[in-house]
């Protein structure tokens, strides 16, 4: 059934545990999802960007969404870093069961100011909010205080963020990003900085950028033909301190997008002759599936269904 992210959330942060959420664009990705979430009875928080809607449509996206929730398993549609207010509208009367308002690169007033009139709206319709203070990005060119800070979350604005605007839960910005090249010298979070925000705001917490870039799918892909030689993601202990630290959502999009290619590229590759879609999509599938089940264990949601 389709629930709201505040439900997941607040189950989850109870039992000090998290639960990844998953940016699907087509149905092998939201399938792969679901195949992983029923084997590890691991609720489901399957998330679209604006790029995915403006690729496969929102009426496509929700449907084939709501037609996966007749299962027994809790599955949280959510929008994933919505700017644009009247797509974020739309997916509030479309079925999201949640949106998440991007207003980390507004100044701070103005992020706080339309963050609020979002949670006013999705109050009405039983939708939640999730925001975000501070910019999801590379942080390791940032030698001196002053450009951490200006990036970084501060503990004590979160406080007032999170009291003013009355989000469910909070993104925080502690020194991933985007992408599948997220470090190049030392692979650390921000965890000092993540106890604090912990000890000033009572929400649910987000982890954005939380990919791990797997080196066992890594050389697959690279074997098979791609070249991304410098790639780097989120090591496993640097998430399981988050999550002992206040993270209950835990976003993979680069995983998911790495193990799809790696998978068509050796197919191909395998098979030069193969021209049957479904003979290169389902090796992705299977791929896809392997690694949300990795992330469920590493989260801890397996079982919490
Ligand atoms: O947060 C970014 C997600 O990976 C979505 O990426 O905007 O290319 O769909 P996208
Ligand atoms: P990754 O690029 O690390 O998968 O992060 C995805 C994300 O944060 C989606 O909002
Ligand atoms: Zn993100």
């Amino acid at each position: 059934m389709v629930v709201s992210l505040k439900q997941v959330l607040v189950k989850a942060q109870k039992g000090h545990y998290a639960v990844p959420a998953f940016n699907i664009n087509d149905l092998e990705i939201l399938e792969a999802v679901m195949r992983a979430g029923k084997k590890m009875r691991s609720p489901v928080i399957l998330q679209t960007s604006e790029g995915a809607i403006e690729y496969a449509g929102m009426e496509y996206l929700v449907a084939i969404v709501e037609v996966a929730a007749k299962s027994r398993l809790p599955v949280v549609l959510h929008f994933d870093h919505g700017k644009n207010l009247s797509l974020l509208h739309k997916a509030i009367d479309s079925g999201y069961s949640s949106v998440m308002f991007d207003g980390s690169l507004l100044p701070y007033e103005k992020n706080l100011h339309e963050t609020k009139k979002v949670v006013a709206w999705a109050r009405r319709r039983g939708v939640s909010v999730e925001a975000e203070l501070g910019a999801i990005k590379g942080v390791e060119d940032l030698v001196s205080v002053s450009a951490r800070e200006a990036i970084l979350t501060n503990p004590l604005q979160a406080a007032d963020f999170v009291h003013k605007t009355g989000c469910d839960a909070l993104a925080v910005a502690i020194g991933t990003s985007h992408g599948a090249y997220k470090f190049r010298g030392n692979p650390k979070l921000d965890i000092e900085r993540l106890k604090k925000i912990k000890r000033t705001v009572k929400i649910p917490l987000v982890l954005h950028g939380a990919s791990g870039v797997p080196r066992d799918i890594l050389k697959m892909a690279m074997k098979c033909g791609a070249e991304l030689g410098d790639a780097k993601g989120v090591s496993d202990t640097e998430i399981k301190k988050a999550i002992a630290n206040g993270v209950c959502k835990i976003n993979i999009d680069t995983d998911l997008r790495l193990a799809f290619t790696a998978a068509m590229r050796c197919a191909l590759k395998k098979d030069k002759k193969a021209i049957d879609p479904r003979k290169i999509l389902g090796p992705a599938m299977e791929l896809m599936t392997d690694v949300a089940e990795r992330k469920m264990r590493l989260c801890g949601s397996v079982g919490k269904a």
